[in-house]
């Protein structure tokens, strides 16, 4: 007995010691992803708390598919920096498929072991697996949501219009398909046809349609989506991307969803195609309903969101919820009848700063009927990044604000959370160019964040090839050379402090954050370790001359550090649903 439970430690920790997860360094990784068809790889960081939380998954599911010949890997990217920043990893952990060295795509699954162990093996399958008489029906319940065509043997144009179907969805659900005539029949579909079988609801969907591309993708992503889903982290992106409007359901505890949801069913099913309905939880994400225009604490509500425009439409707090009202509402909704709500704050009474303040009401005004380049600054209060751009925007609209100049171009920023903007925003800050006479088409500027890379990009991207003058810099550079290669030296100082300031208070963030909240800390260790880099890079670029961006890059090392911190404090807790999901 005693040694039934010694060798079961022994046993326990020769286990744990041979891992089937491959570390690689620099110099071994490239030749193992040659060497290897289907390669999993991890880049983490031994202090990243997320990390940790996958390690245990990693394993289990390094174990599972090492017998399907699909290798896991992990690298340090503390160790190996030069091979992490080649492969864009910017967040711990990082999880990447390769499939030799030129086709890489993100990881799209969750980290979980079933979810890993499930992904890759889709992964390693064909795009259009046959099925046969013998392997349809376990191929129908071999995932959450399988879609087979029946065709002819001799039908080359349905074969490849599947094919291509496939091949852009595959992340996403399990595609096979048969030529057997006799079994069509017995699905009760025509050749060509197609059905998509659930693991929920009602099981499955026949697809009625004309057998193209485009069709098939609508059916899959209406007949996928379940007719009264849940919206959460894994969920929301594919709600927003449906393309049709999403009904939210909002309420505290899981009994009081569903109690809600079999009320609403009827609606959900009688809408469907038209309108998606999903509950939320209330007290998870209770602040996604300030989105809304709903107000937040006053459960249940419920709202329609037009994902395609981003109009609110919130339904009256006062009211009860229940199928005959709502199904007013949403009847009330679908025929135009009800106007999307517009959160304002009020118009600022002046406004003839270097930067313009938008705001919803003044919106049009500003930034889509004029004959003006106008660059628009999307923030959020609490957002650290957008407080450490704030300065160097102000020099930039200062680079503009000539008489000549401001009359071809307008820098502005909007705080897009406590106003109603068209535009679909997905992280703070997002900055747009409308361009004089493509107001319909705005550019997103995705360069580094310097008062001369914005200068360039309106340059070249905007209608009218302003140039901004950076009028200070050039005086300040001619008058006082020697105090300036001082500052510039201090600056790096403090910038490269400030770098590791933030990259530890980045650090105990990541550890503390995944602690009690999941999405947040990778959120969080993410803001604060770019914080990092935005701060040496500041710190940087103040060798190259500019007066102002000596100044700015000692005071913006020094907001790295401040909003570093406040990430990791406080948005994990508060942090919006767009940018946290
Ligand atoms: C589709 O075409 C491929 C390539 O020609 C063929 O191997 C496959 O059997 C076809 N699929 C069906 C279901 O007939
Ligand atoms: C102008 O816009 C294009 C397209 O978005 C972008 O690739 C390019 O980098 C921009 N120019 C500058 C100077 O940012």
């Amino acid at each position: 007995m005693k040694c039934s439970t010694i060798c079961a430690a022994f046993f326990a920790a020769v286990v744990a010691a041979t891992s089937d997860v491959v570390q690689l360094k620099t110099e071994d990784f490239k030749e193992f992803v040659q060497d290897n068809d289907l390669v999993l790889a991890e880049f983490f960081a031994p202090w990243c708390g997320h990390c940790k939380a996958l390690a245990p998954e990693y394993e289990t599911a390094a174990t599972t598919l090492k017998e399907k010949d699909i290798k896991l890997v992990k690298v340090d990217c503390t160790e190996e920096q030069d091979l992490c920043q080649e492969y864009g990893v910017e967040g711990y952990p990082t999880l990447k498929v390769f499939r030799g060295l030129d086709n890489i795509s993100p990881y799209g699954g969750q980290r979980k072991a079933d979810s890993l162990i499930s992904y890759m093996t889709k992964q390693a399958l064909p795009a259009v697996s046959e099925v046969t008489k013998d392997t349809l029906e376990e191929f129908k319940t071999a995932d959450k949501v399988v879609l087979v065509a029946y065709f002819a043997a001799d039908d080359k144009a349905s074969n490849e219009t599947f094919n291509s179907v496939a091949s852009g969805l595959r992340d996403n659900y399990l595609f096979g398909a048969t030529n057997d005539a006799a079994l069509a029949k017995a699905e009760g579909v025509k050749q060509p046809g197609l059905v998509l079988y659930k693991s929920f609801d009602d099981g499955k969907d026949i697809f009625t349609e004309k057998f193209d591309a485009e069709a098939i993708k609508t059916f899959a992503s209406v007949a996928a989506t379940p007719l009264i889903g849940e919206v959460g982290p894994e969920t929301y992106a594919g709600y927003m991307a449906a393309g049709i409007p999403l009904a939210y359901i909002f309420a505290e505890t899981p009994e009081e969803r569903e109690e809600l949801a079999k009320e609403l069913k009827p609606l959900a099913v009688k809408h469907k195609g038209a309108i998606n309905f999903a509950t939320i939880d209330a007290t998870a994400f209770g602040q996604h309903a300030g989105n809304l225009n709903l107000k937040p604490g006053t459960w249940p509500a419920f709202a329609i969101q037009r994902t395609d425009k981003n109009e609110k439409f919130p339904y009256d707090q006062d009211n009860k919820i229940n199928s005959k009202e709502i199904g007013t509402f949403v009847e009330d909704f679908l025929a135009g009848k009800v106007e999307p709500s517009v959160k304002s704050e009020p118009i600022p009474e002046k406004n003839d700063g270097p930067v313009t303040t938008i705001v919803a009401k003044n919106y049009k005004e500003i930034v889509i009927d004029n004959e003006k380049d106008v660059l628009v600054e999307f923030y959020a209060p609490w957002c650290g990044h957008c407080k450490a751009l704030a300065p160097k925007y102000e020099e930039l609209g200062q680079a503009f604000a000539s008489s000549e100049l401001s009359k071809l171009v307008t820098i502005a920023k909007v705080d897009a959370t406590a106003n109603d903007v068209p535009d679909e925003i997905q992280g703070f800050p997002t900055i747009k160019l409308f361009a004089a006479g493509k107001k319909d088409a705005p550019i997103d500027y995705s360069g580094s964040r310097t008062v001369e890379d914005l200068m360039q990009f309106i340059k070249e991207n905007g209608s009218h090839k302003a140039t901004g003058v950076l009028a200070e810099a050039a005086d300040a550079i001619e008058e006082n050379a020697e105090e300036l290669a001082e500052q510039a030296k201090a600056a790096t100082k403090a910038g490269k402090e400030g770098a590791e300031e933030a990259t530890k208070s980045a650090k105990s963030g990541a550890s503390e954050a995944s602690k009690s909240a999941t999405s947040g800390a990778s959120e969080a260790s993410k803001s604060a370790s770019s914080a990092a880099s935005e701060a040496s890079k500041s710190a940087s670029s103040a060798g190259s001359g500019a007066a102002s961006s000596v100044k700015s890059a000692a005071s913006g090392a020094a907001e790295a550090v401040k909003s570093a911190a406040s990430v990791v404090v406080g948005e994990g807790d508060d942090a919006d649903m767009h940018d946290e999901l």
